[in-house]
């Protein structure tokens, strides 16, 4: 078991933030957080991670109490924040290099990282000249330089467009099919979708809902609709009736595609909360 959280609270101020926490989170699993802004998110990795400690209940990282976590637990994690601070005025290389010199990571180890996330090009260039998606390719490469089997992901491509989001897909999702535990927090929920085998739905501090992404659409898919798409209509019908009305279909090469219609991840978010994500 990579985490074991049992009734997690946090306070600040006497303000509850996380209420009752409970996650378990096992060995090569890609775990997805989800909630809105405040819900608890990054507060619960640094209770993970140490930086914090709950007001009750207890956080395992590899069966160790997260408030004392040792160096041989923190050897084997990795942690990628919004805002992990690289030197502006170093190059990419020599910005790993500090990290290796610290962590006693041999040097080759730098260039296989920077291969990693496609930044070999760019091992002599000054992180200030480096786009926000080449930034936090670069925060990646240094977060799992030393083979960290867990990772932990806090919005890993918040403010990324489109394609520097997926290279970040591409380098977390084969970490993960190579073993590496990831832990990620996000507001994309194709994101998570795609990437995540469970995700929990964090709201004001509480979990409202867990499970796969699709068994959680599954369960809010109250009307069992799909749609039928034609060259020059669209039609609604439901699931049952689908192999029926498509038996009475004279032509079916008129048929473009056929779309079921259960609510994606936003969809039931907002469905439970009345918040939207972002
Ligand atoms: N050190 C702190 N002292 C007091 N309050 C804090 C502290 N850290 C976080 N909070 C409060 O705890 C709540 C949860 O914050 P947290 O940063 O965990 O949310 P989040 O889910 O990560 O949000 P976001 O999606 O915006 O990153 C917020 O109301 C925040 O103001
Ligand atoms: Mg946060």
């Amino acid at each position: 078991m990579s985490i074991n959280i049992k009734e997690v609270e946090k306070e600040f101020n006497h303000k509850r933030v996380l209420d009752k926490i409970n996650l378990n989170i096992v060995d090569g699993e890609f775990f997805g957080l989800l909630g809105p802004s405040g819900a608890g998110k990054t507060t619960l990795i640094k209770i993970l991670t140490g930086q914090l400690n709950p007001t009750s209940g207890c956080a395992e990282v590899f069966g160790c109490n997260s408030s004392g976590l040792t160096d041989q637990i923190y050897r084997n994690i990795g942690i990628v924040y919004e805002k992990s601070g690289l030197y502006d005025r170093l190059s990419c290389g020599d910005n790993l290099y500090i990290f290796a010199r610290i962590y006693g990571i041999q040097k080759q180890r730098i260039y296989e990282v920077l291969n990693k996330v496609g930044l070999s090009d760019s091992i002599n260039k000054p992180v200030q000249k480096l786009s926000t998606g080449m930034k936090q390719r670069l925060i990646i490469a240094r977060a799992i330089m030393h083979k960290p089997k867990l990772l932990f992901l806090d919005e890993p491509t918040s403010g990324l467009d489109p394609v520097s989001a997926n290279s970040i897909h591409n380098i977390i999702s084969e970490m993960n099919k190579n073993g590496t535990t990831v832990f990620m927090t996000t507001h994309n929920m194709s994101e998570a979708s795609k990437l995540c085998d469970n995700i929990a739905l964090l709201d004001g501090g509480k979990i409202i809902e867990y499970g796969t992404p699709d068994n959680i659409c599954f369960k809010y898919n109250k009307n069992k609709q799909v749609k039928v798409i034609f060259k020059n209509k669209t039609e609604i019908i439901s699931l049952e009736n689908l192999s029926e009305y498509l038996s009475k279909q004279k032509d079916k090469s008129h048929i473009e595609a056929i779309h079921s219609l259960e609510p994606n991840l936003e969809d039931v978010f907002i469905q439970l909360t009345g918040k939207r994500l972002v």
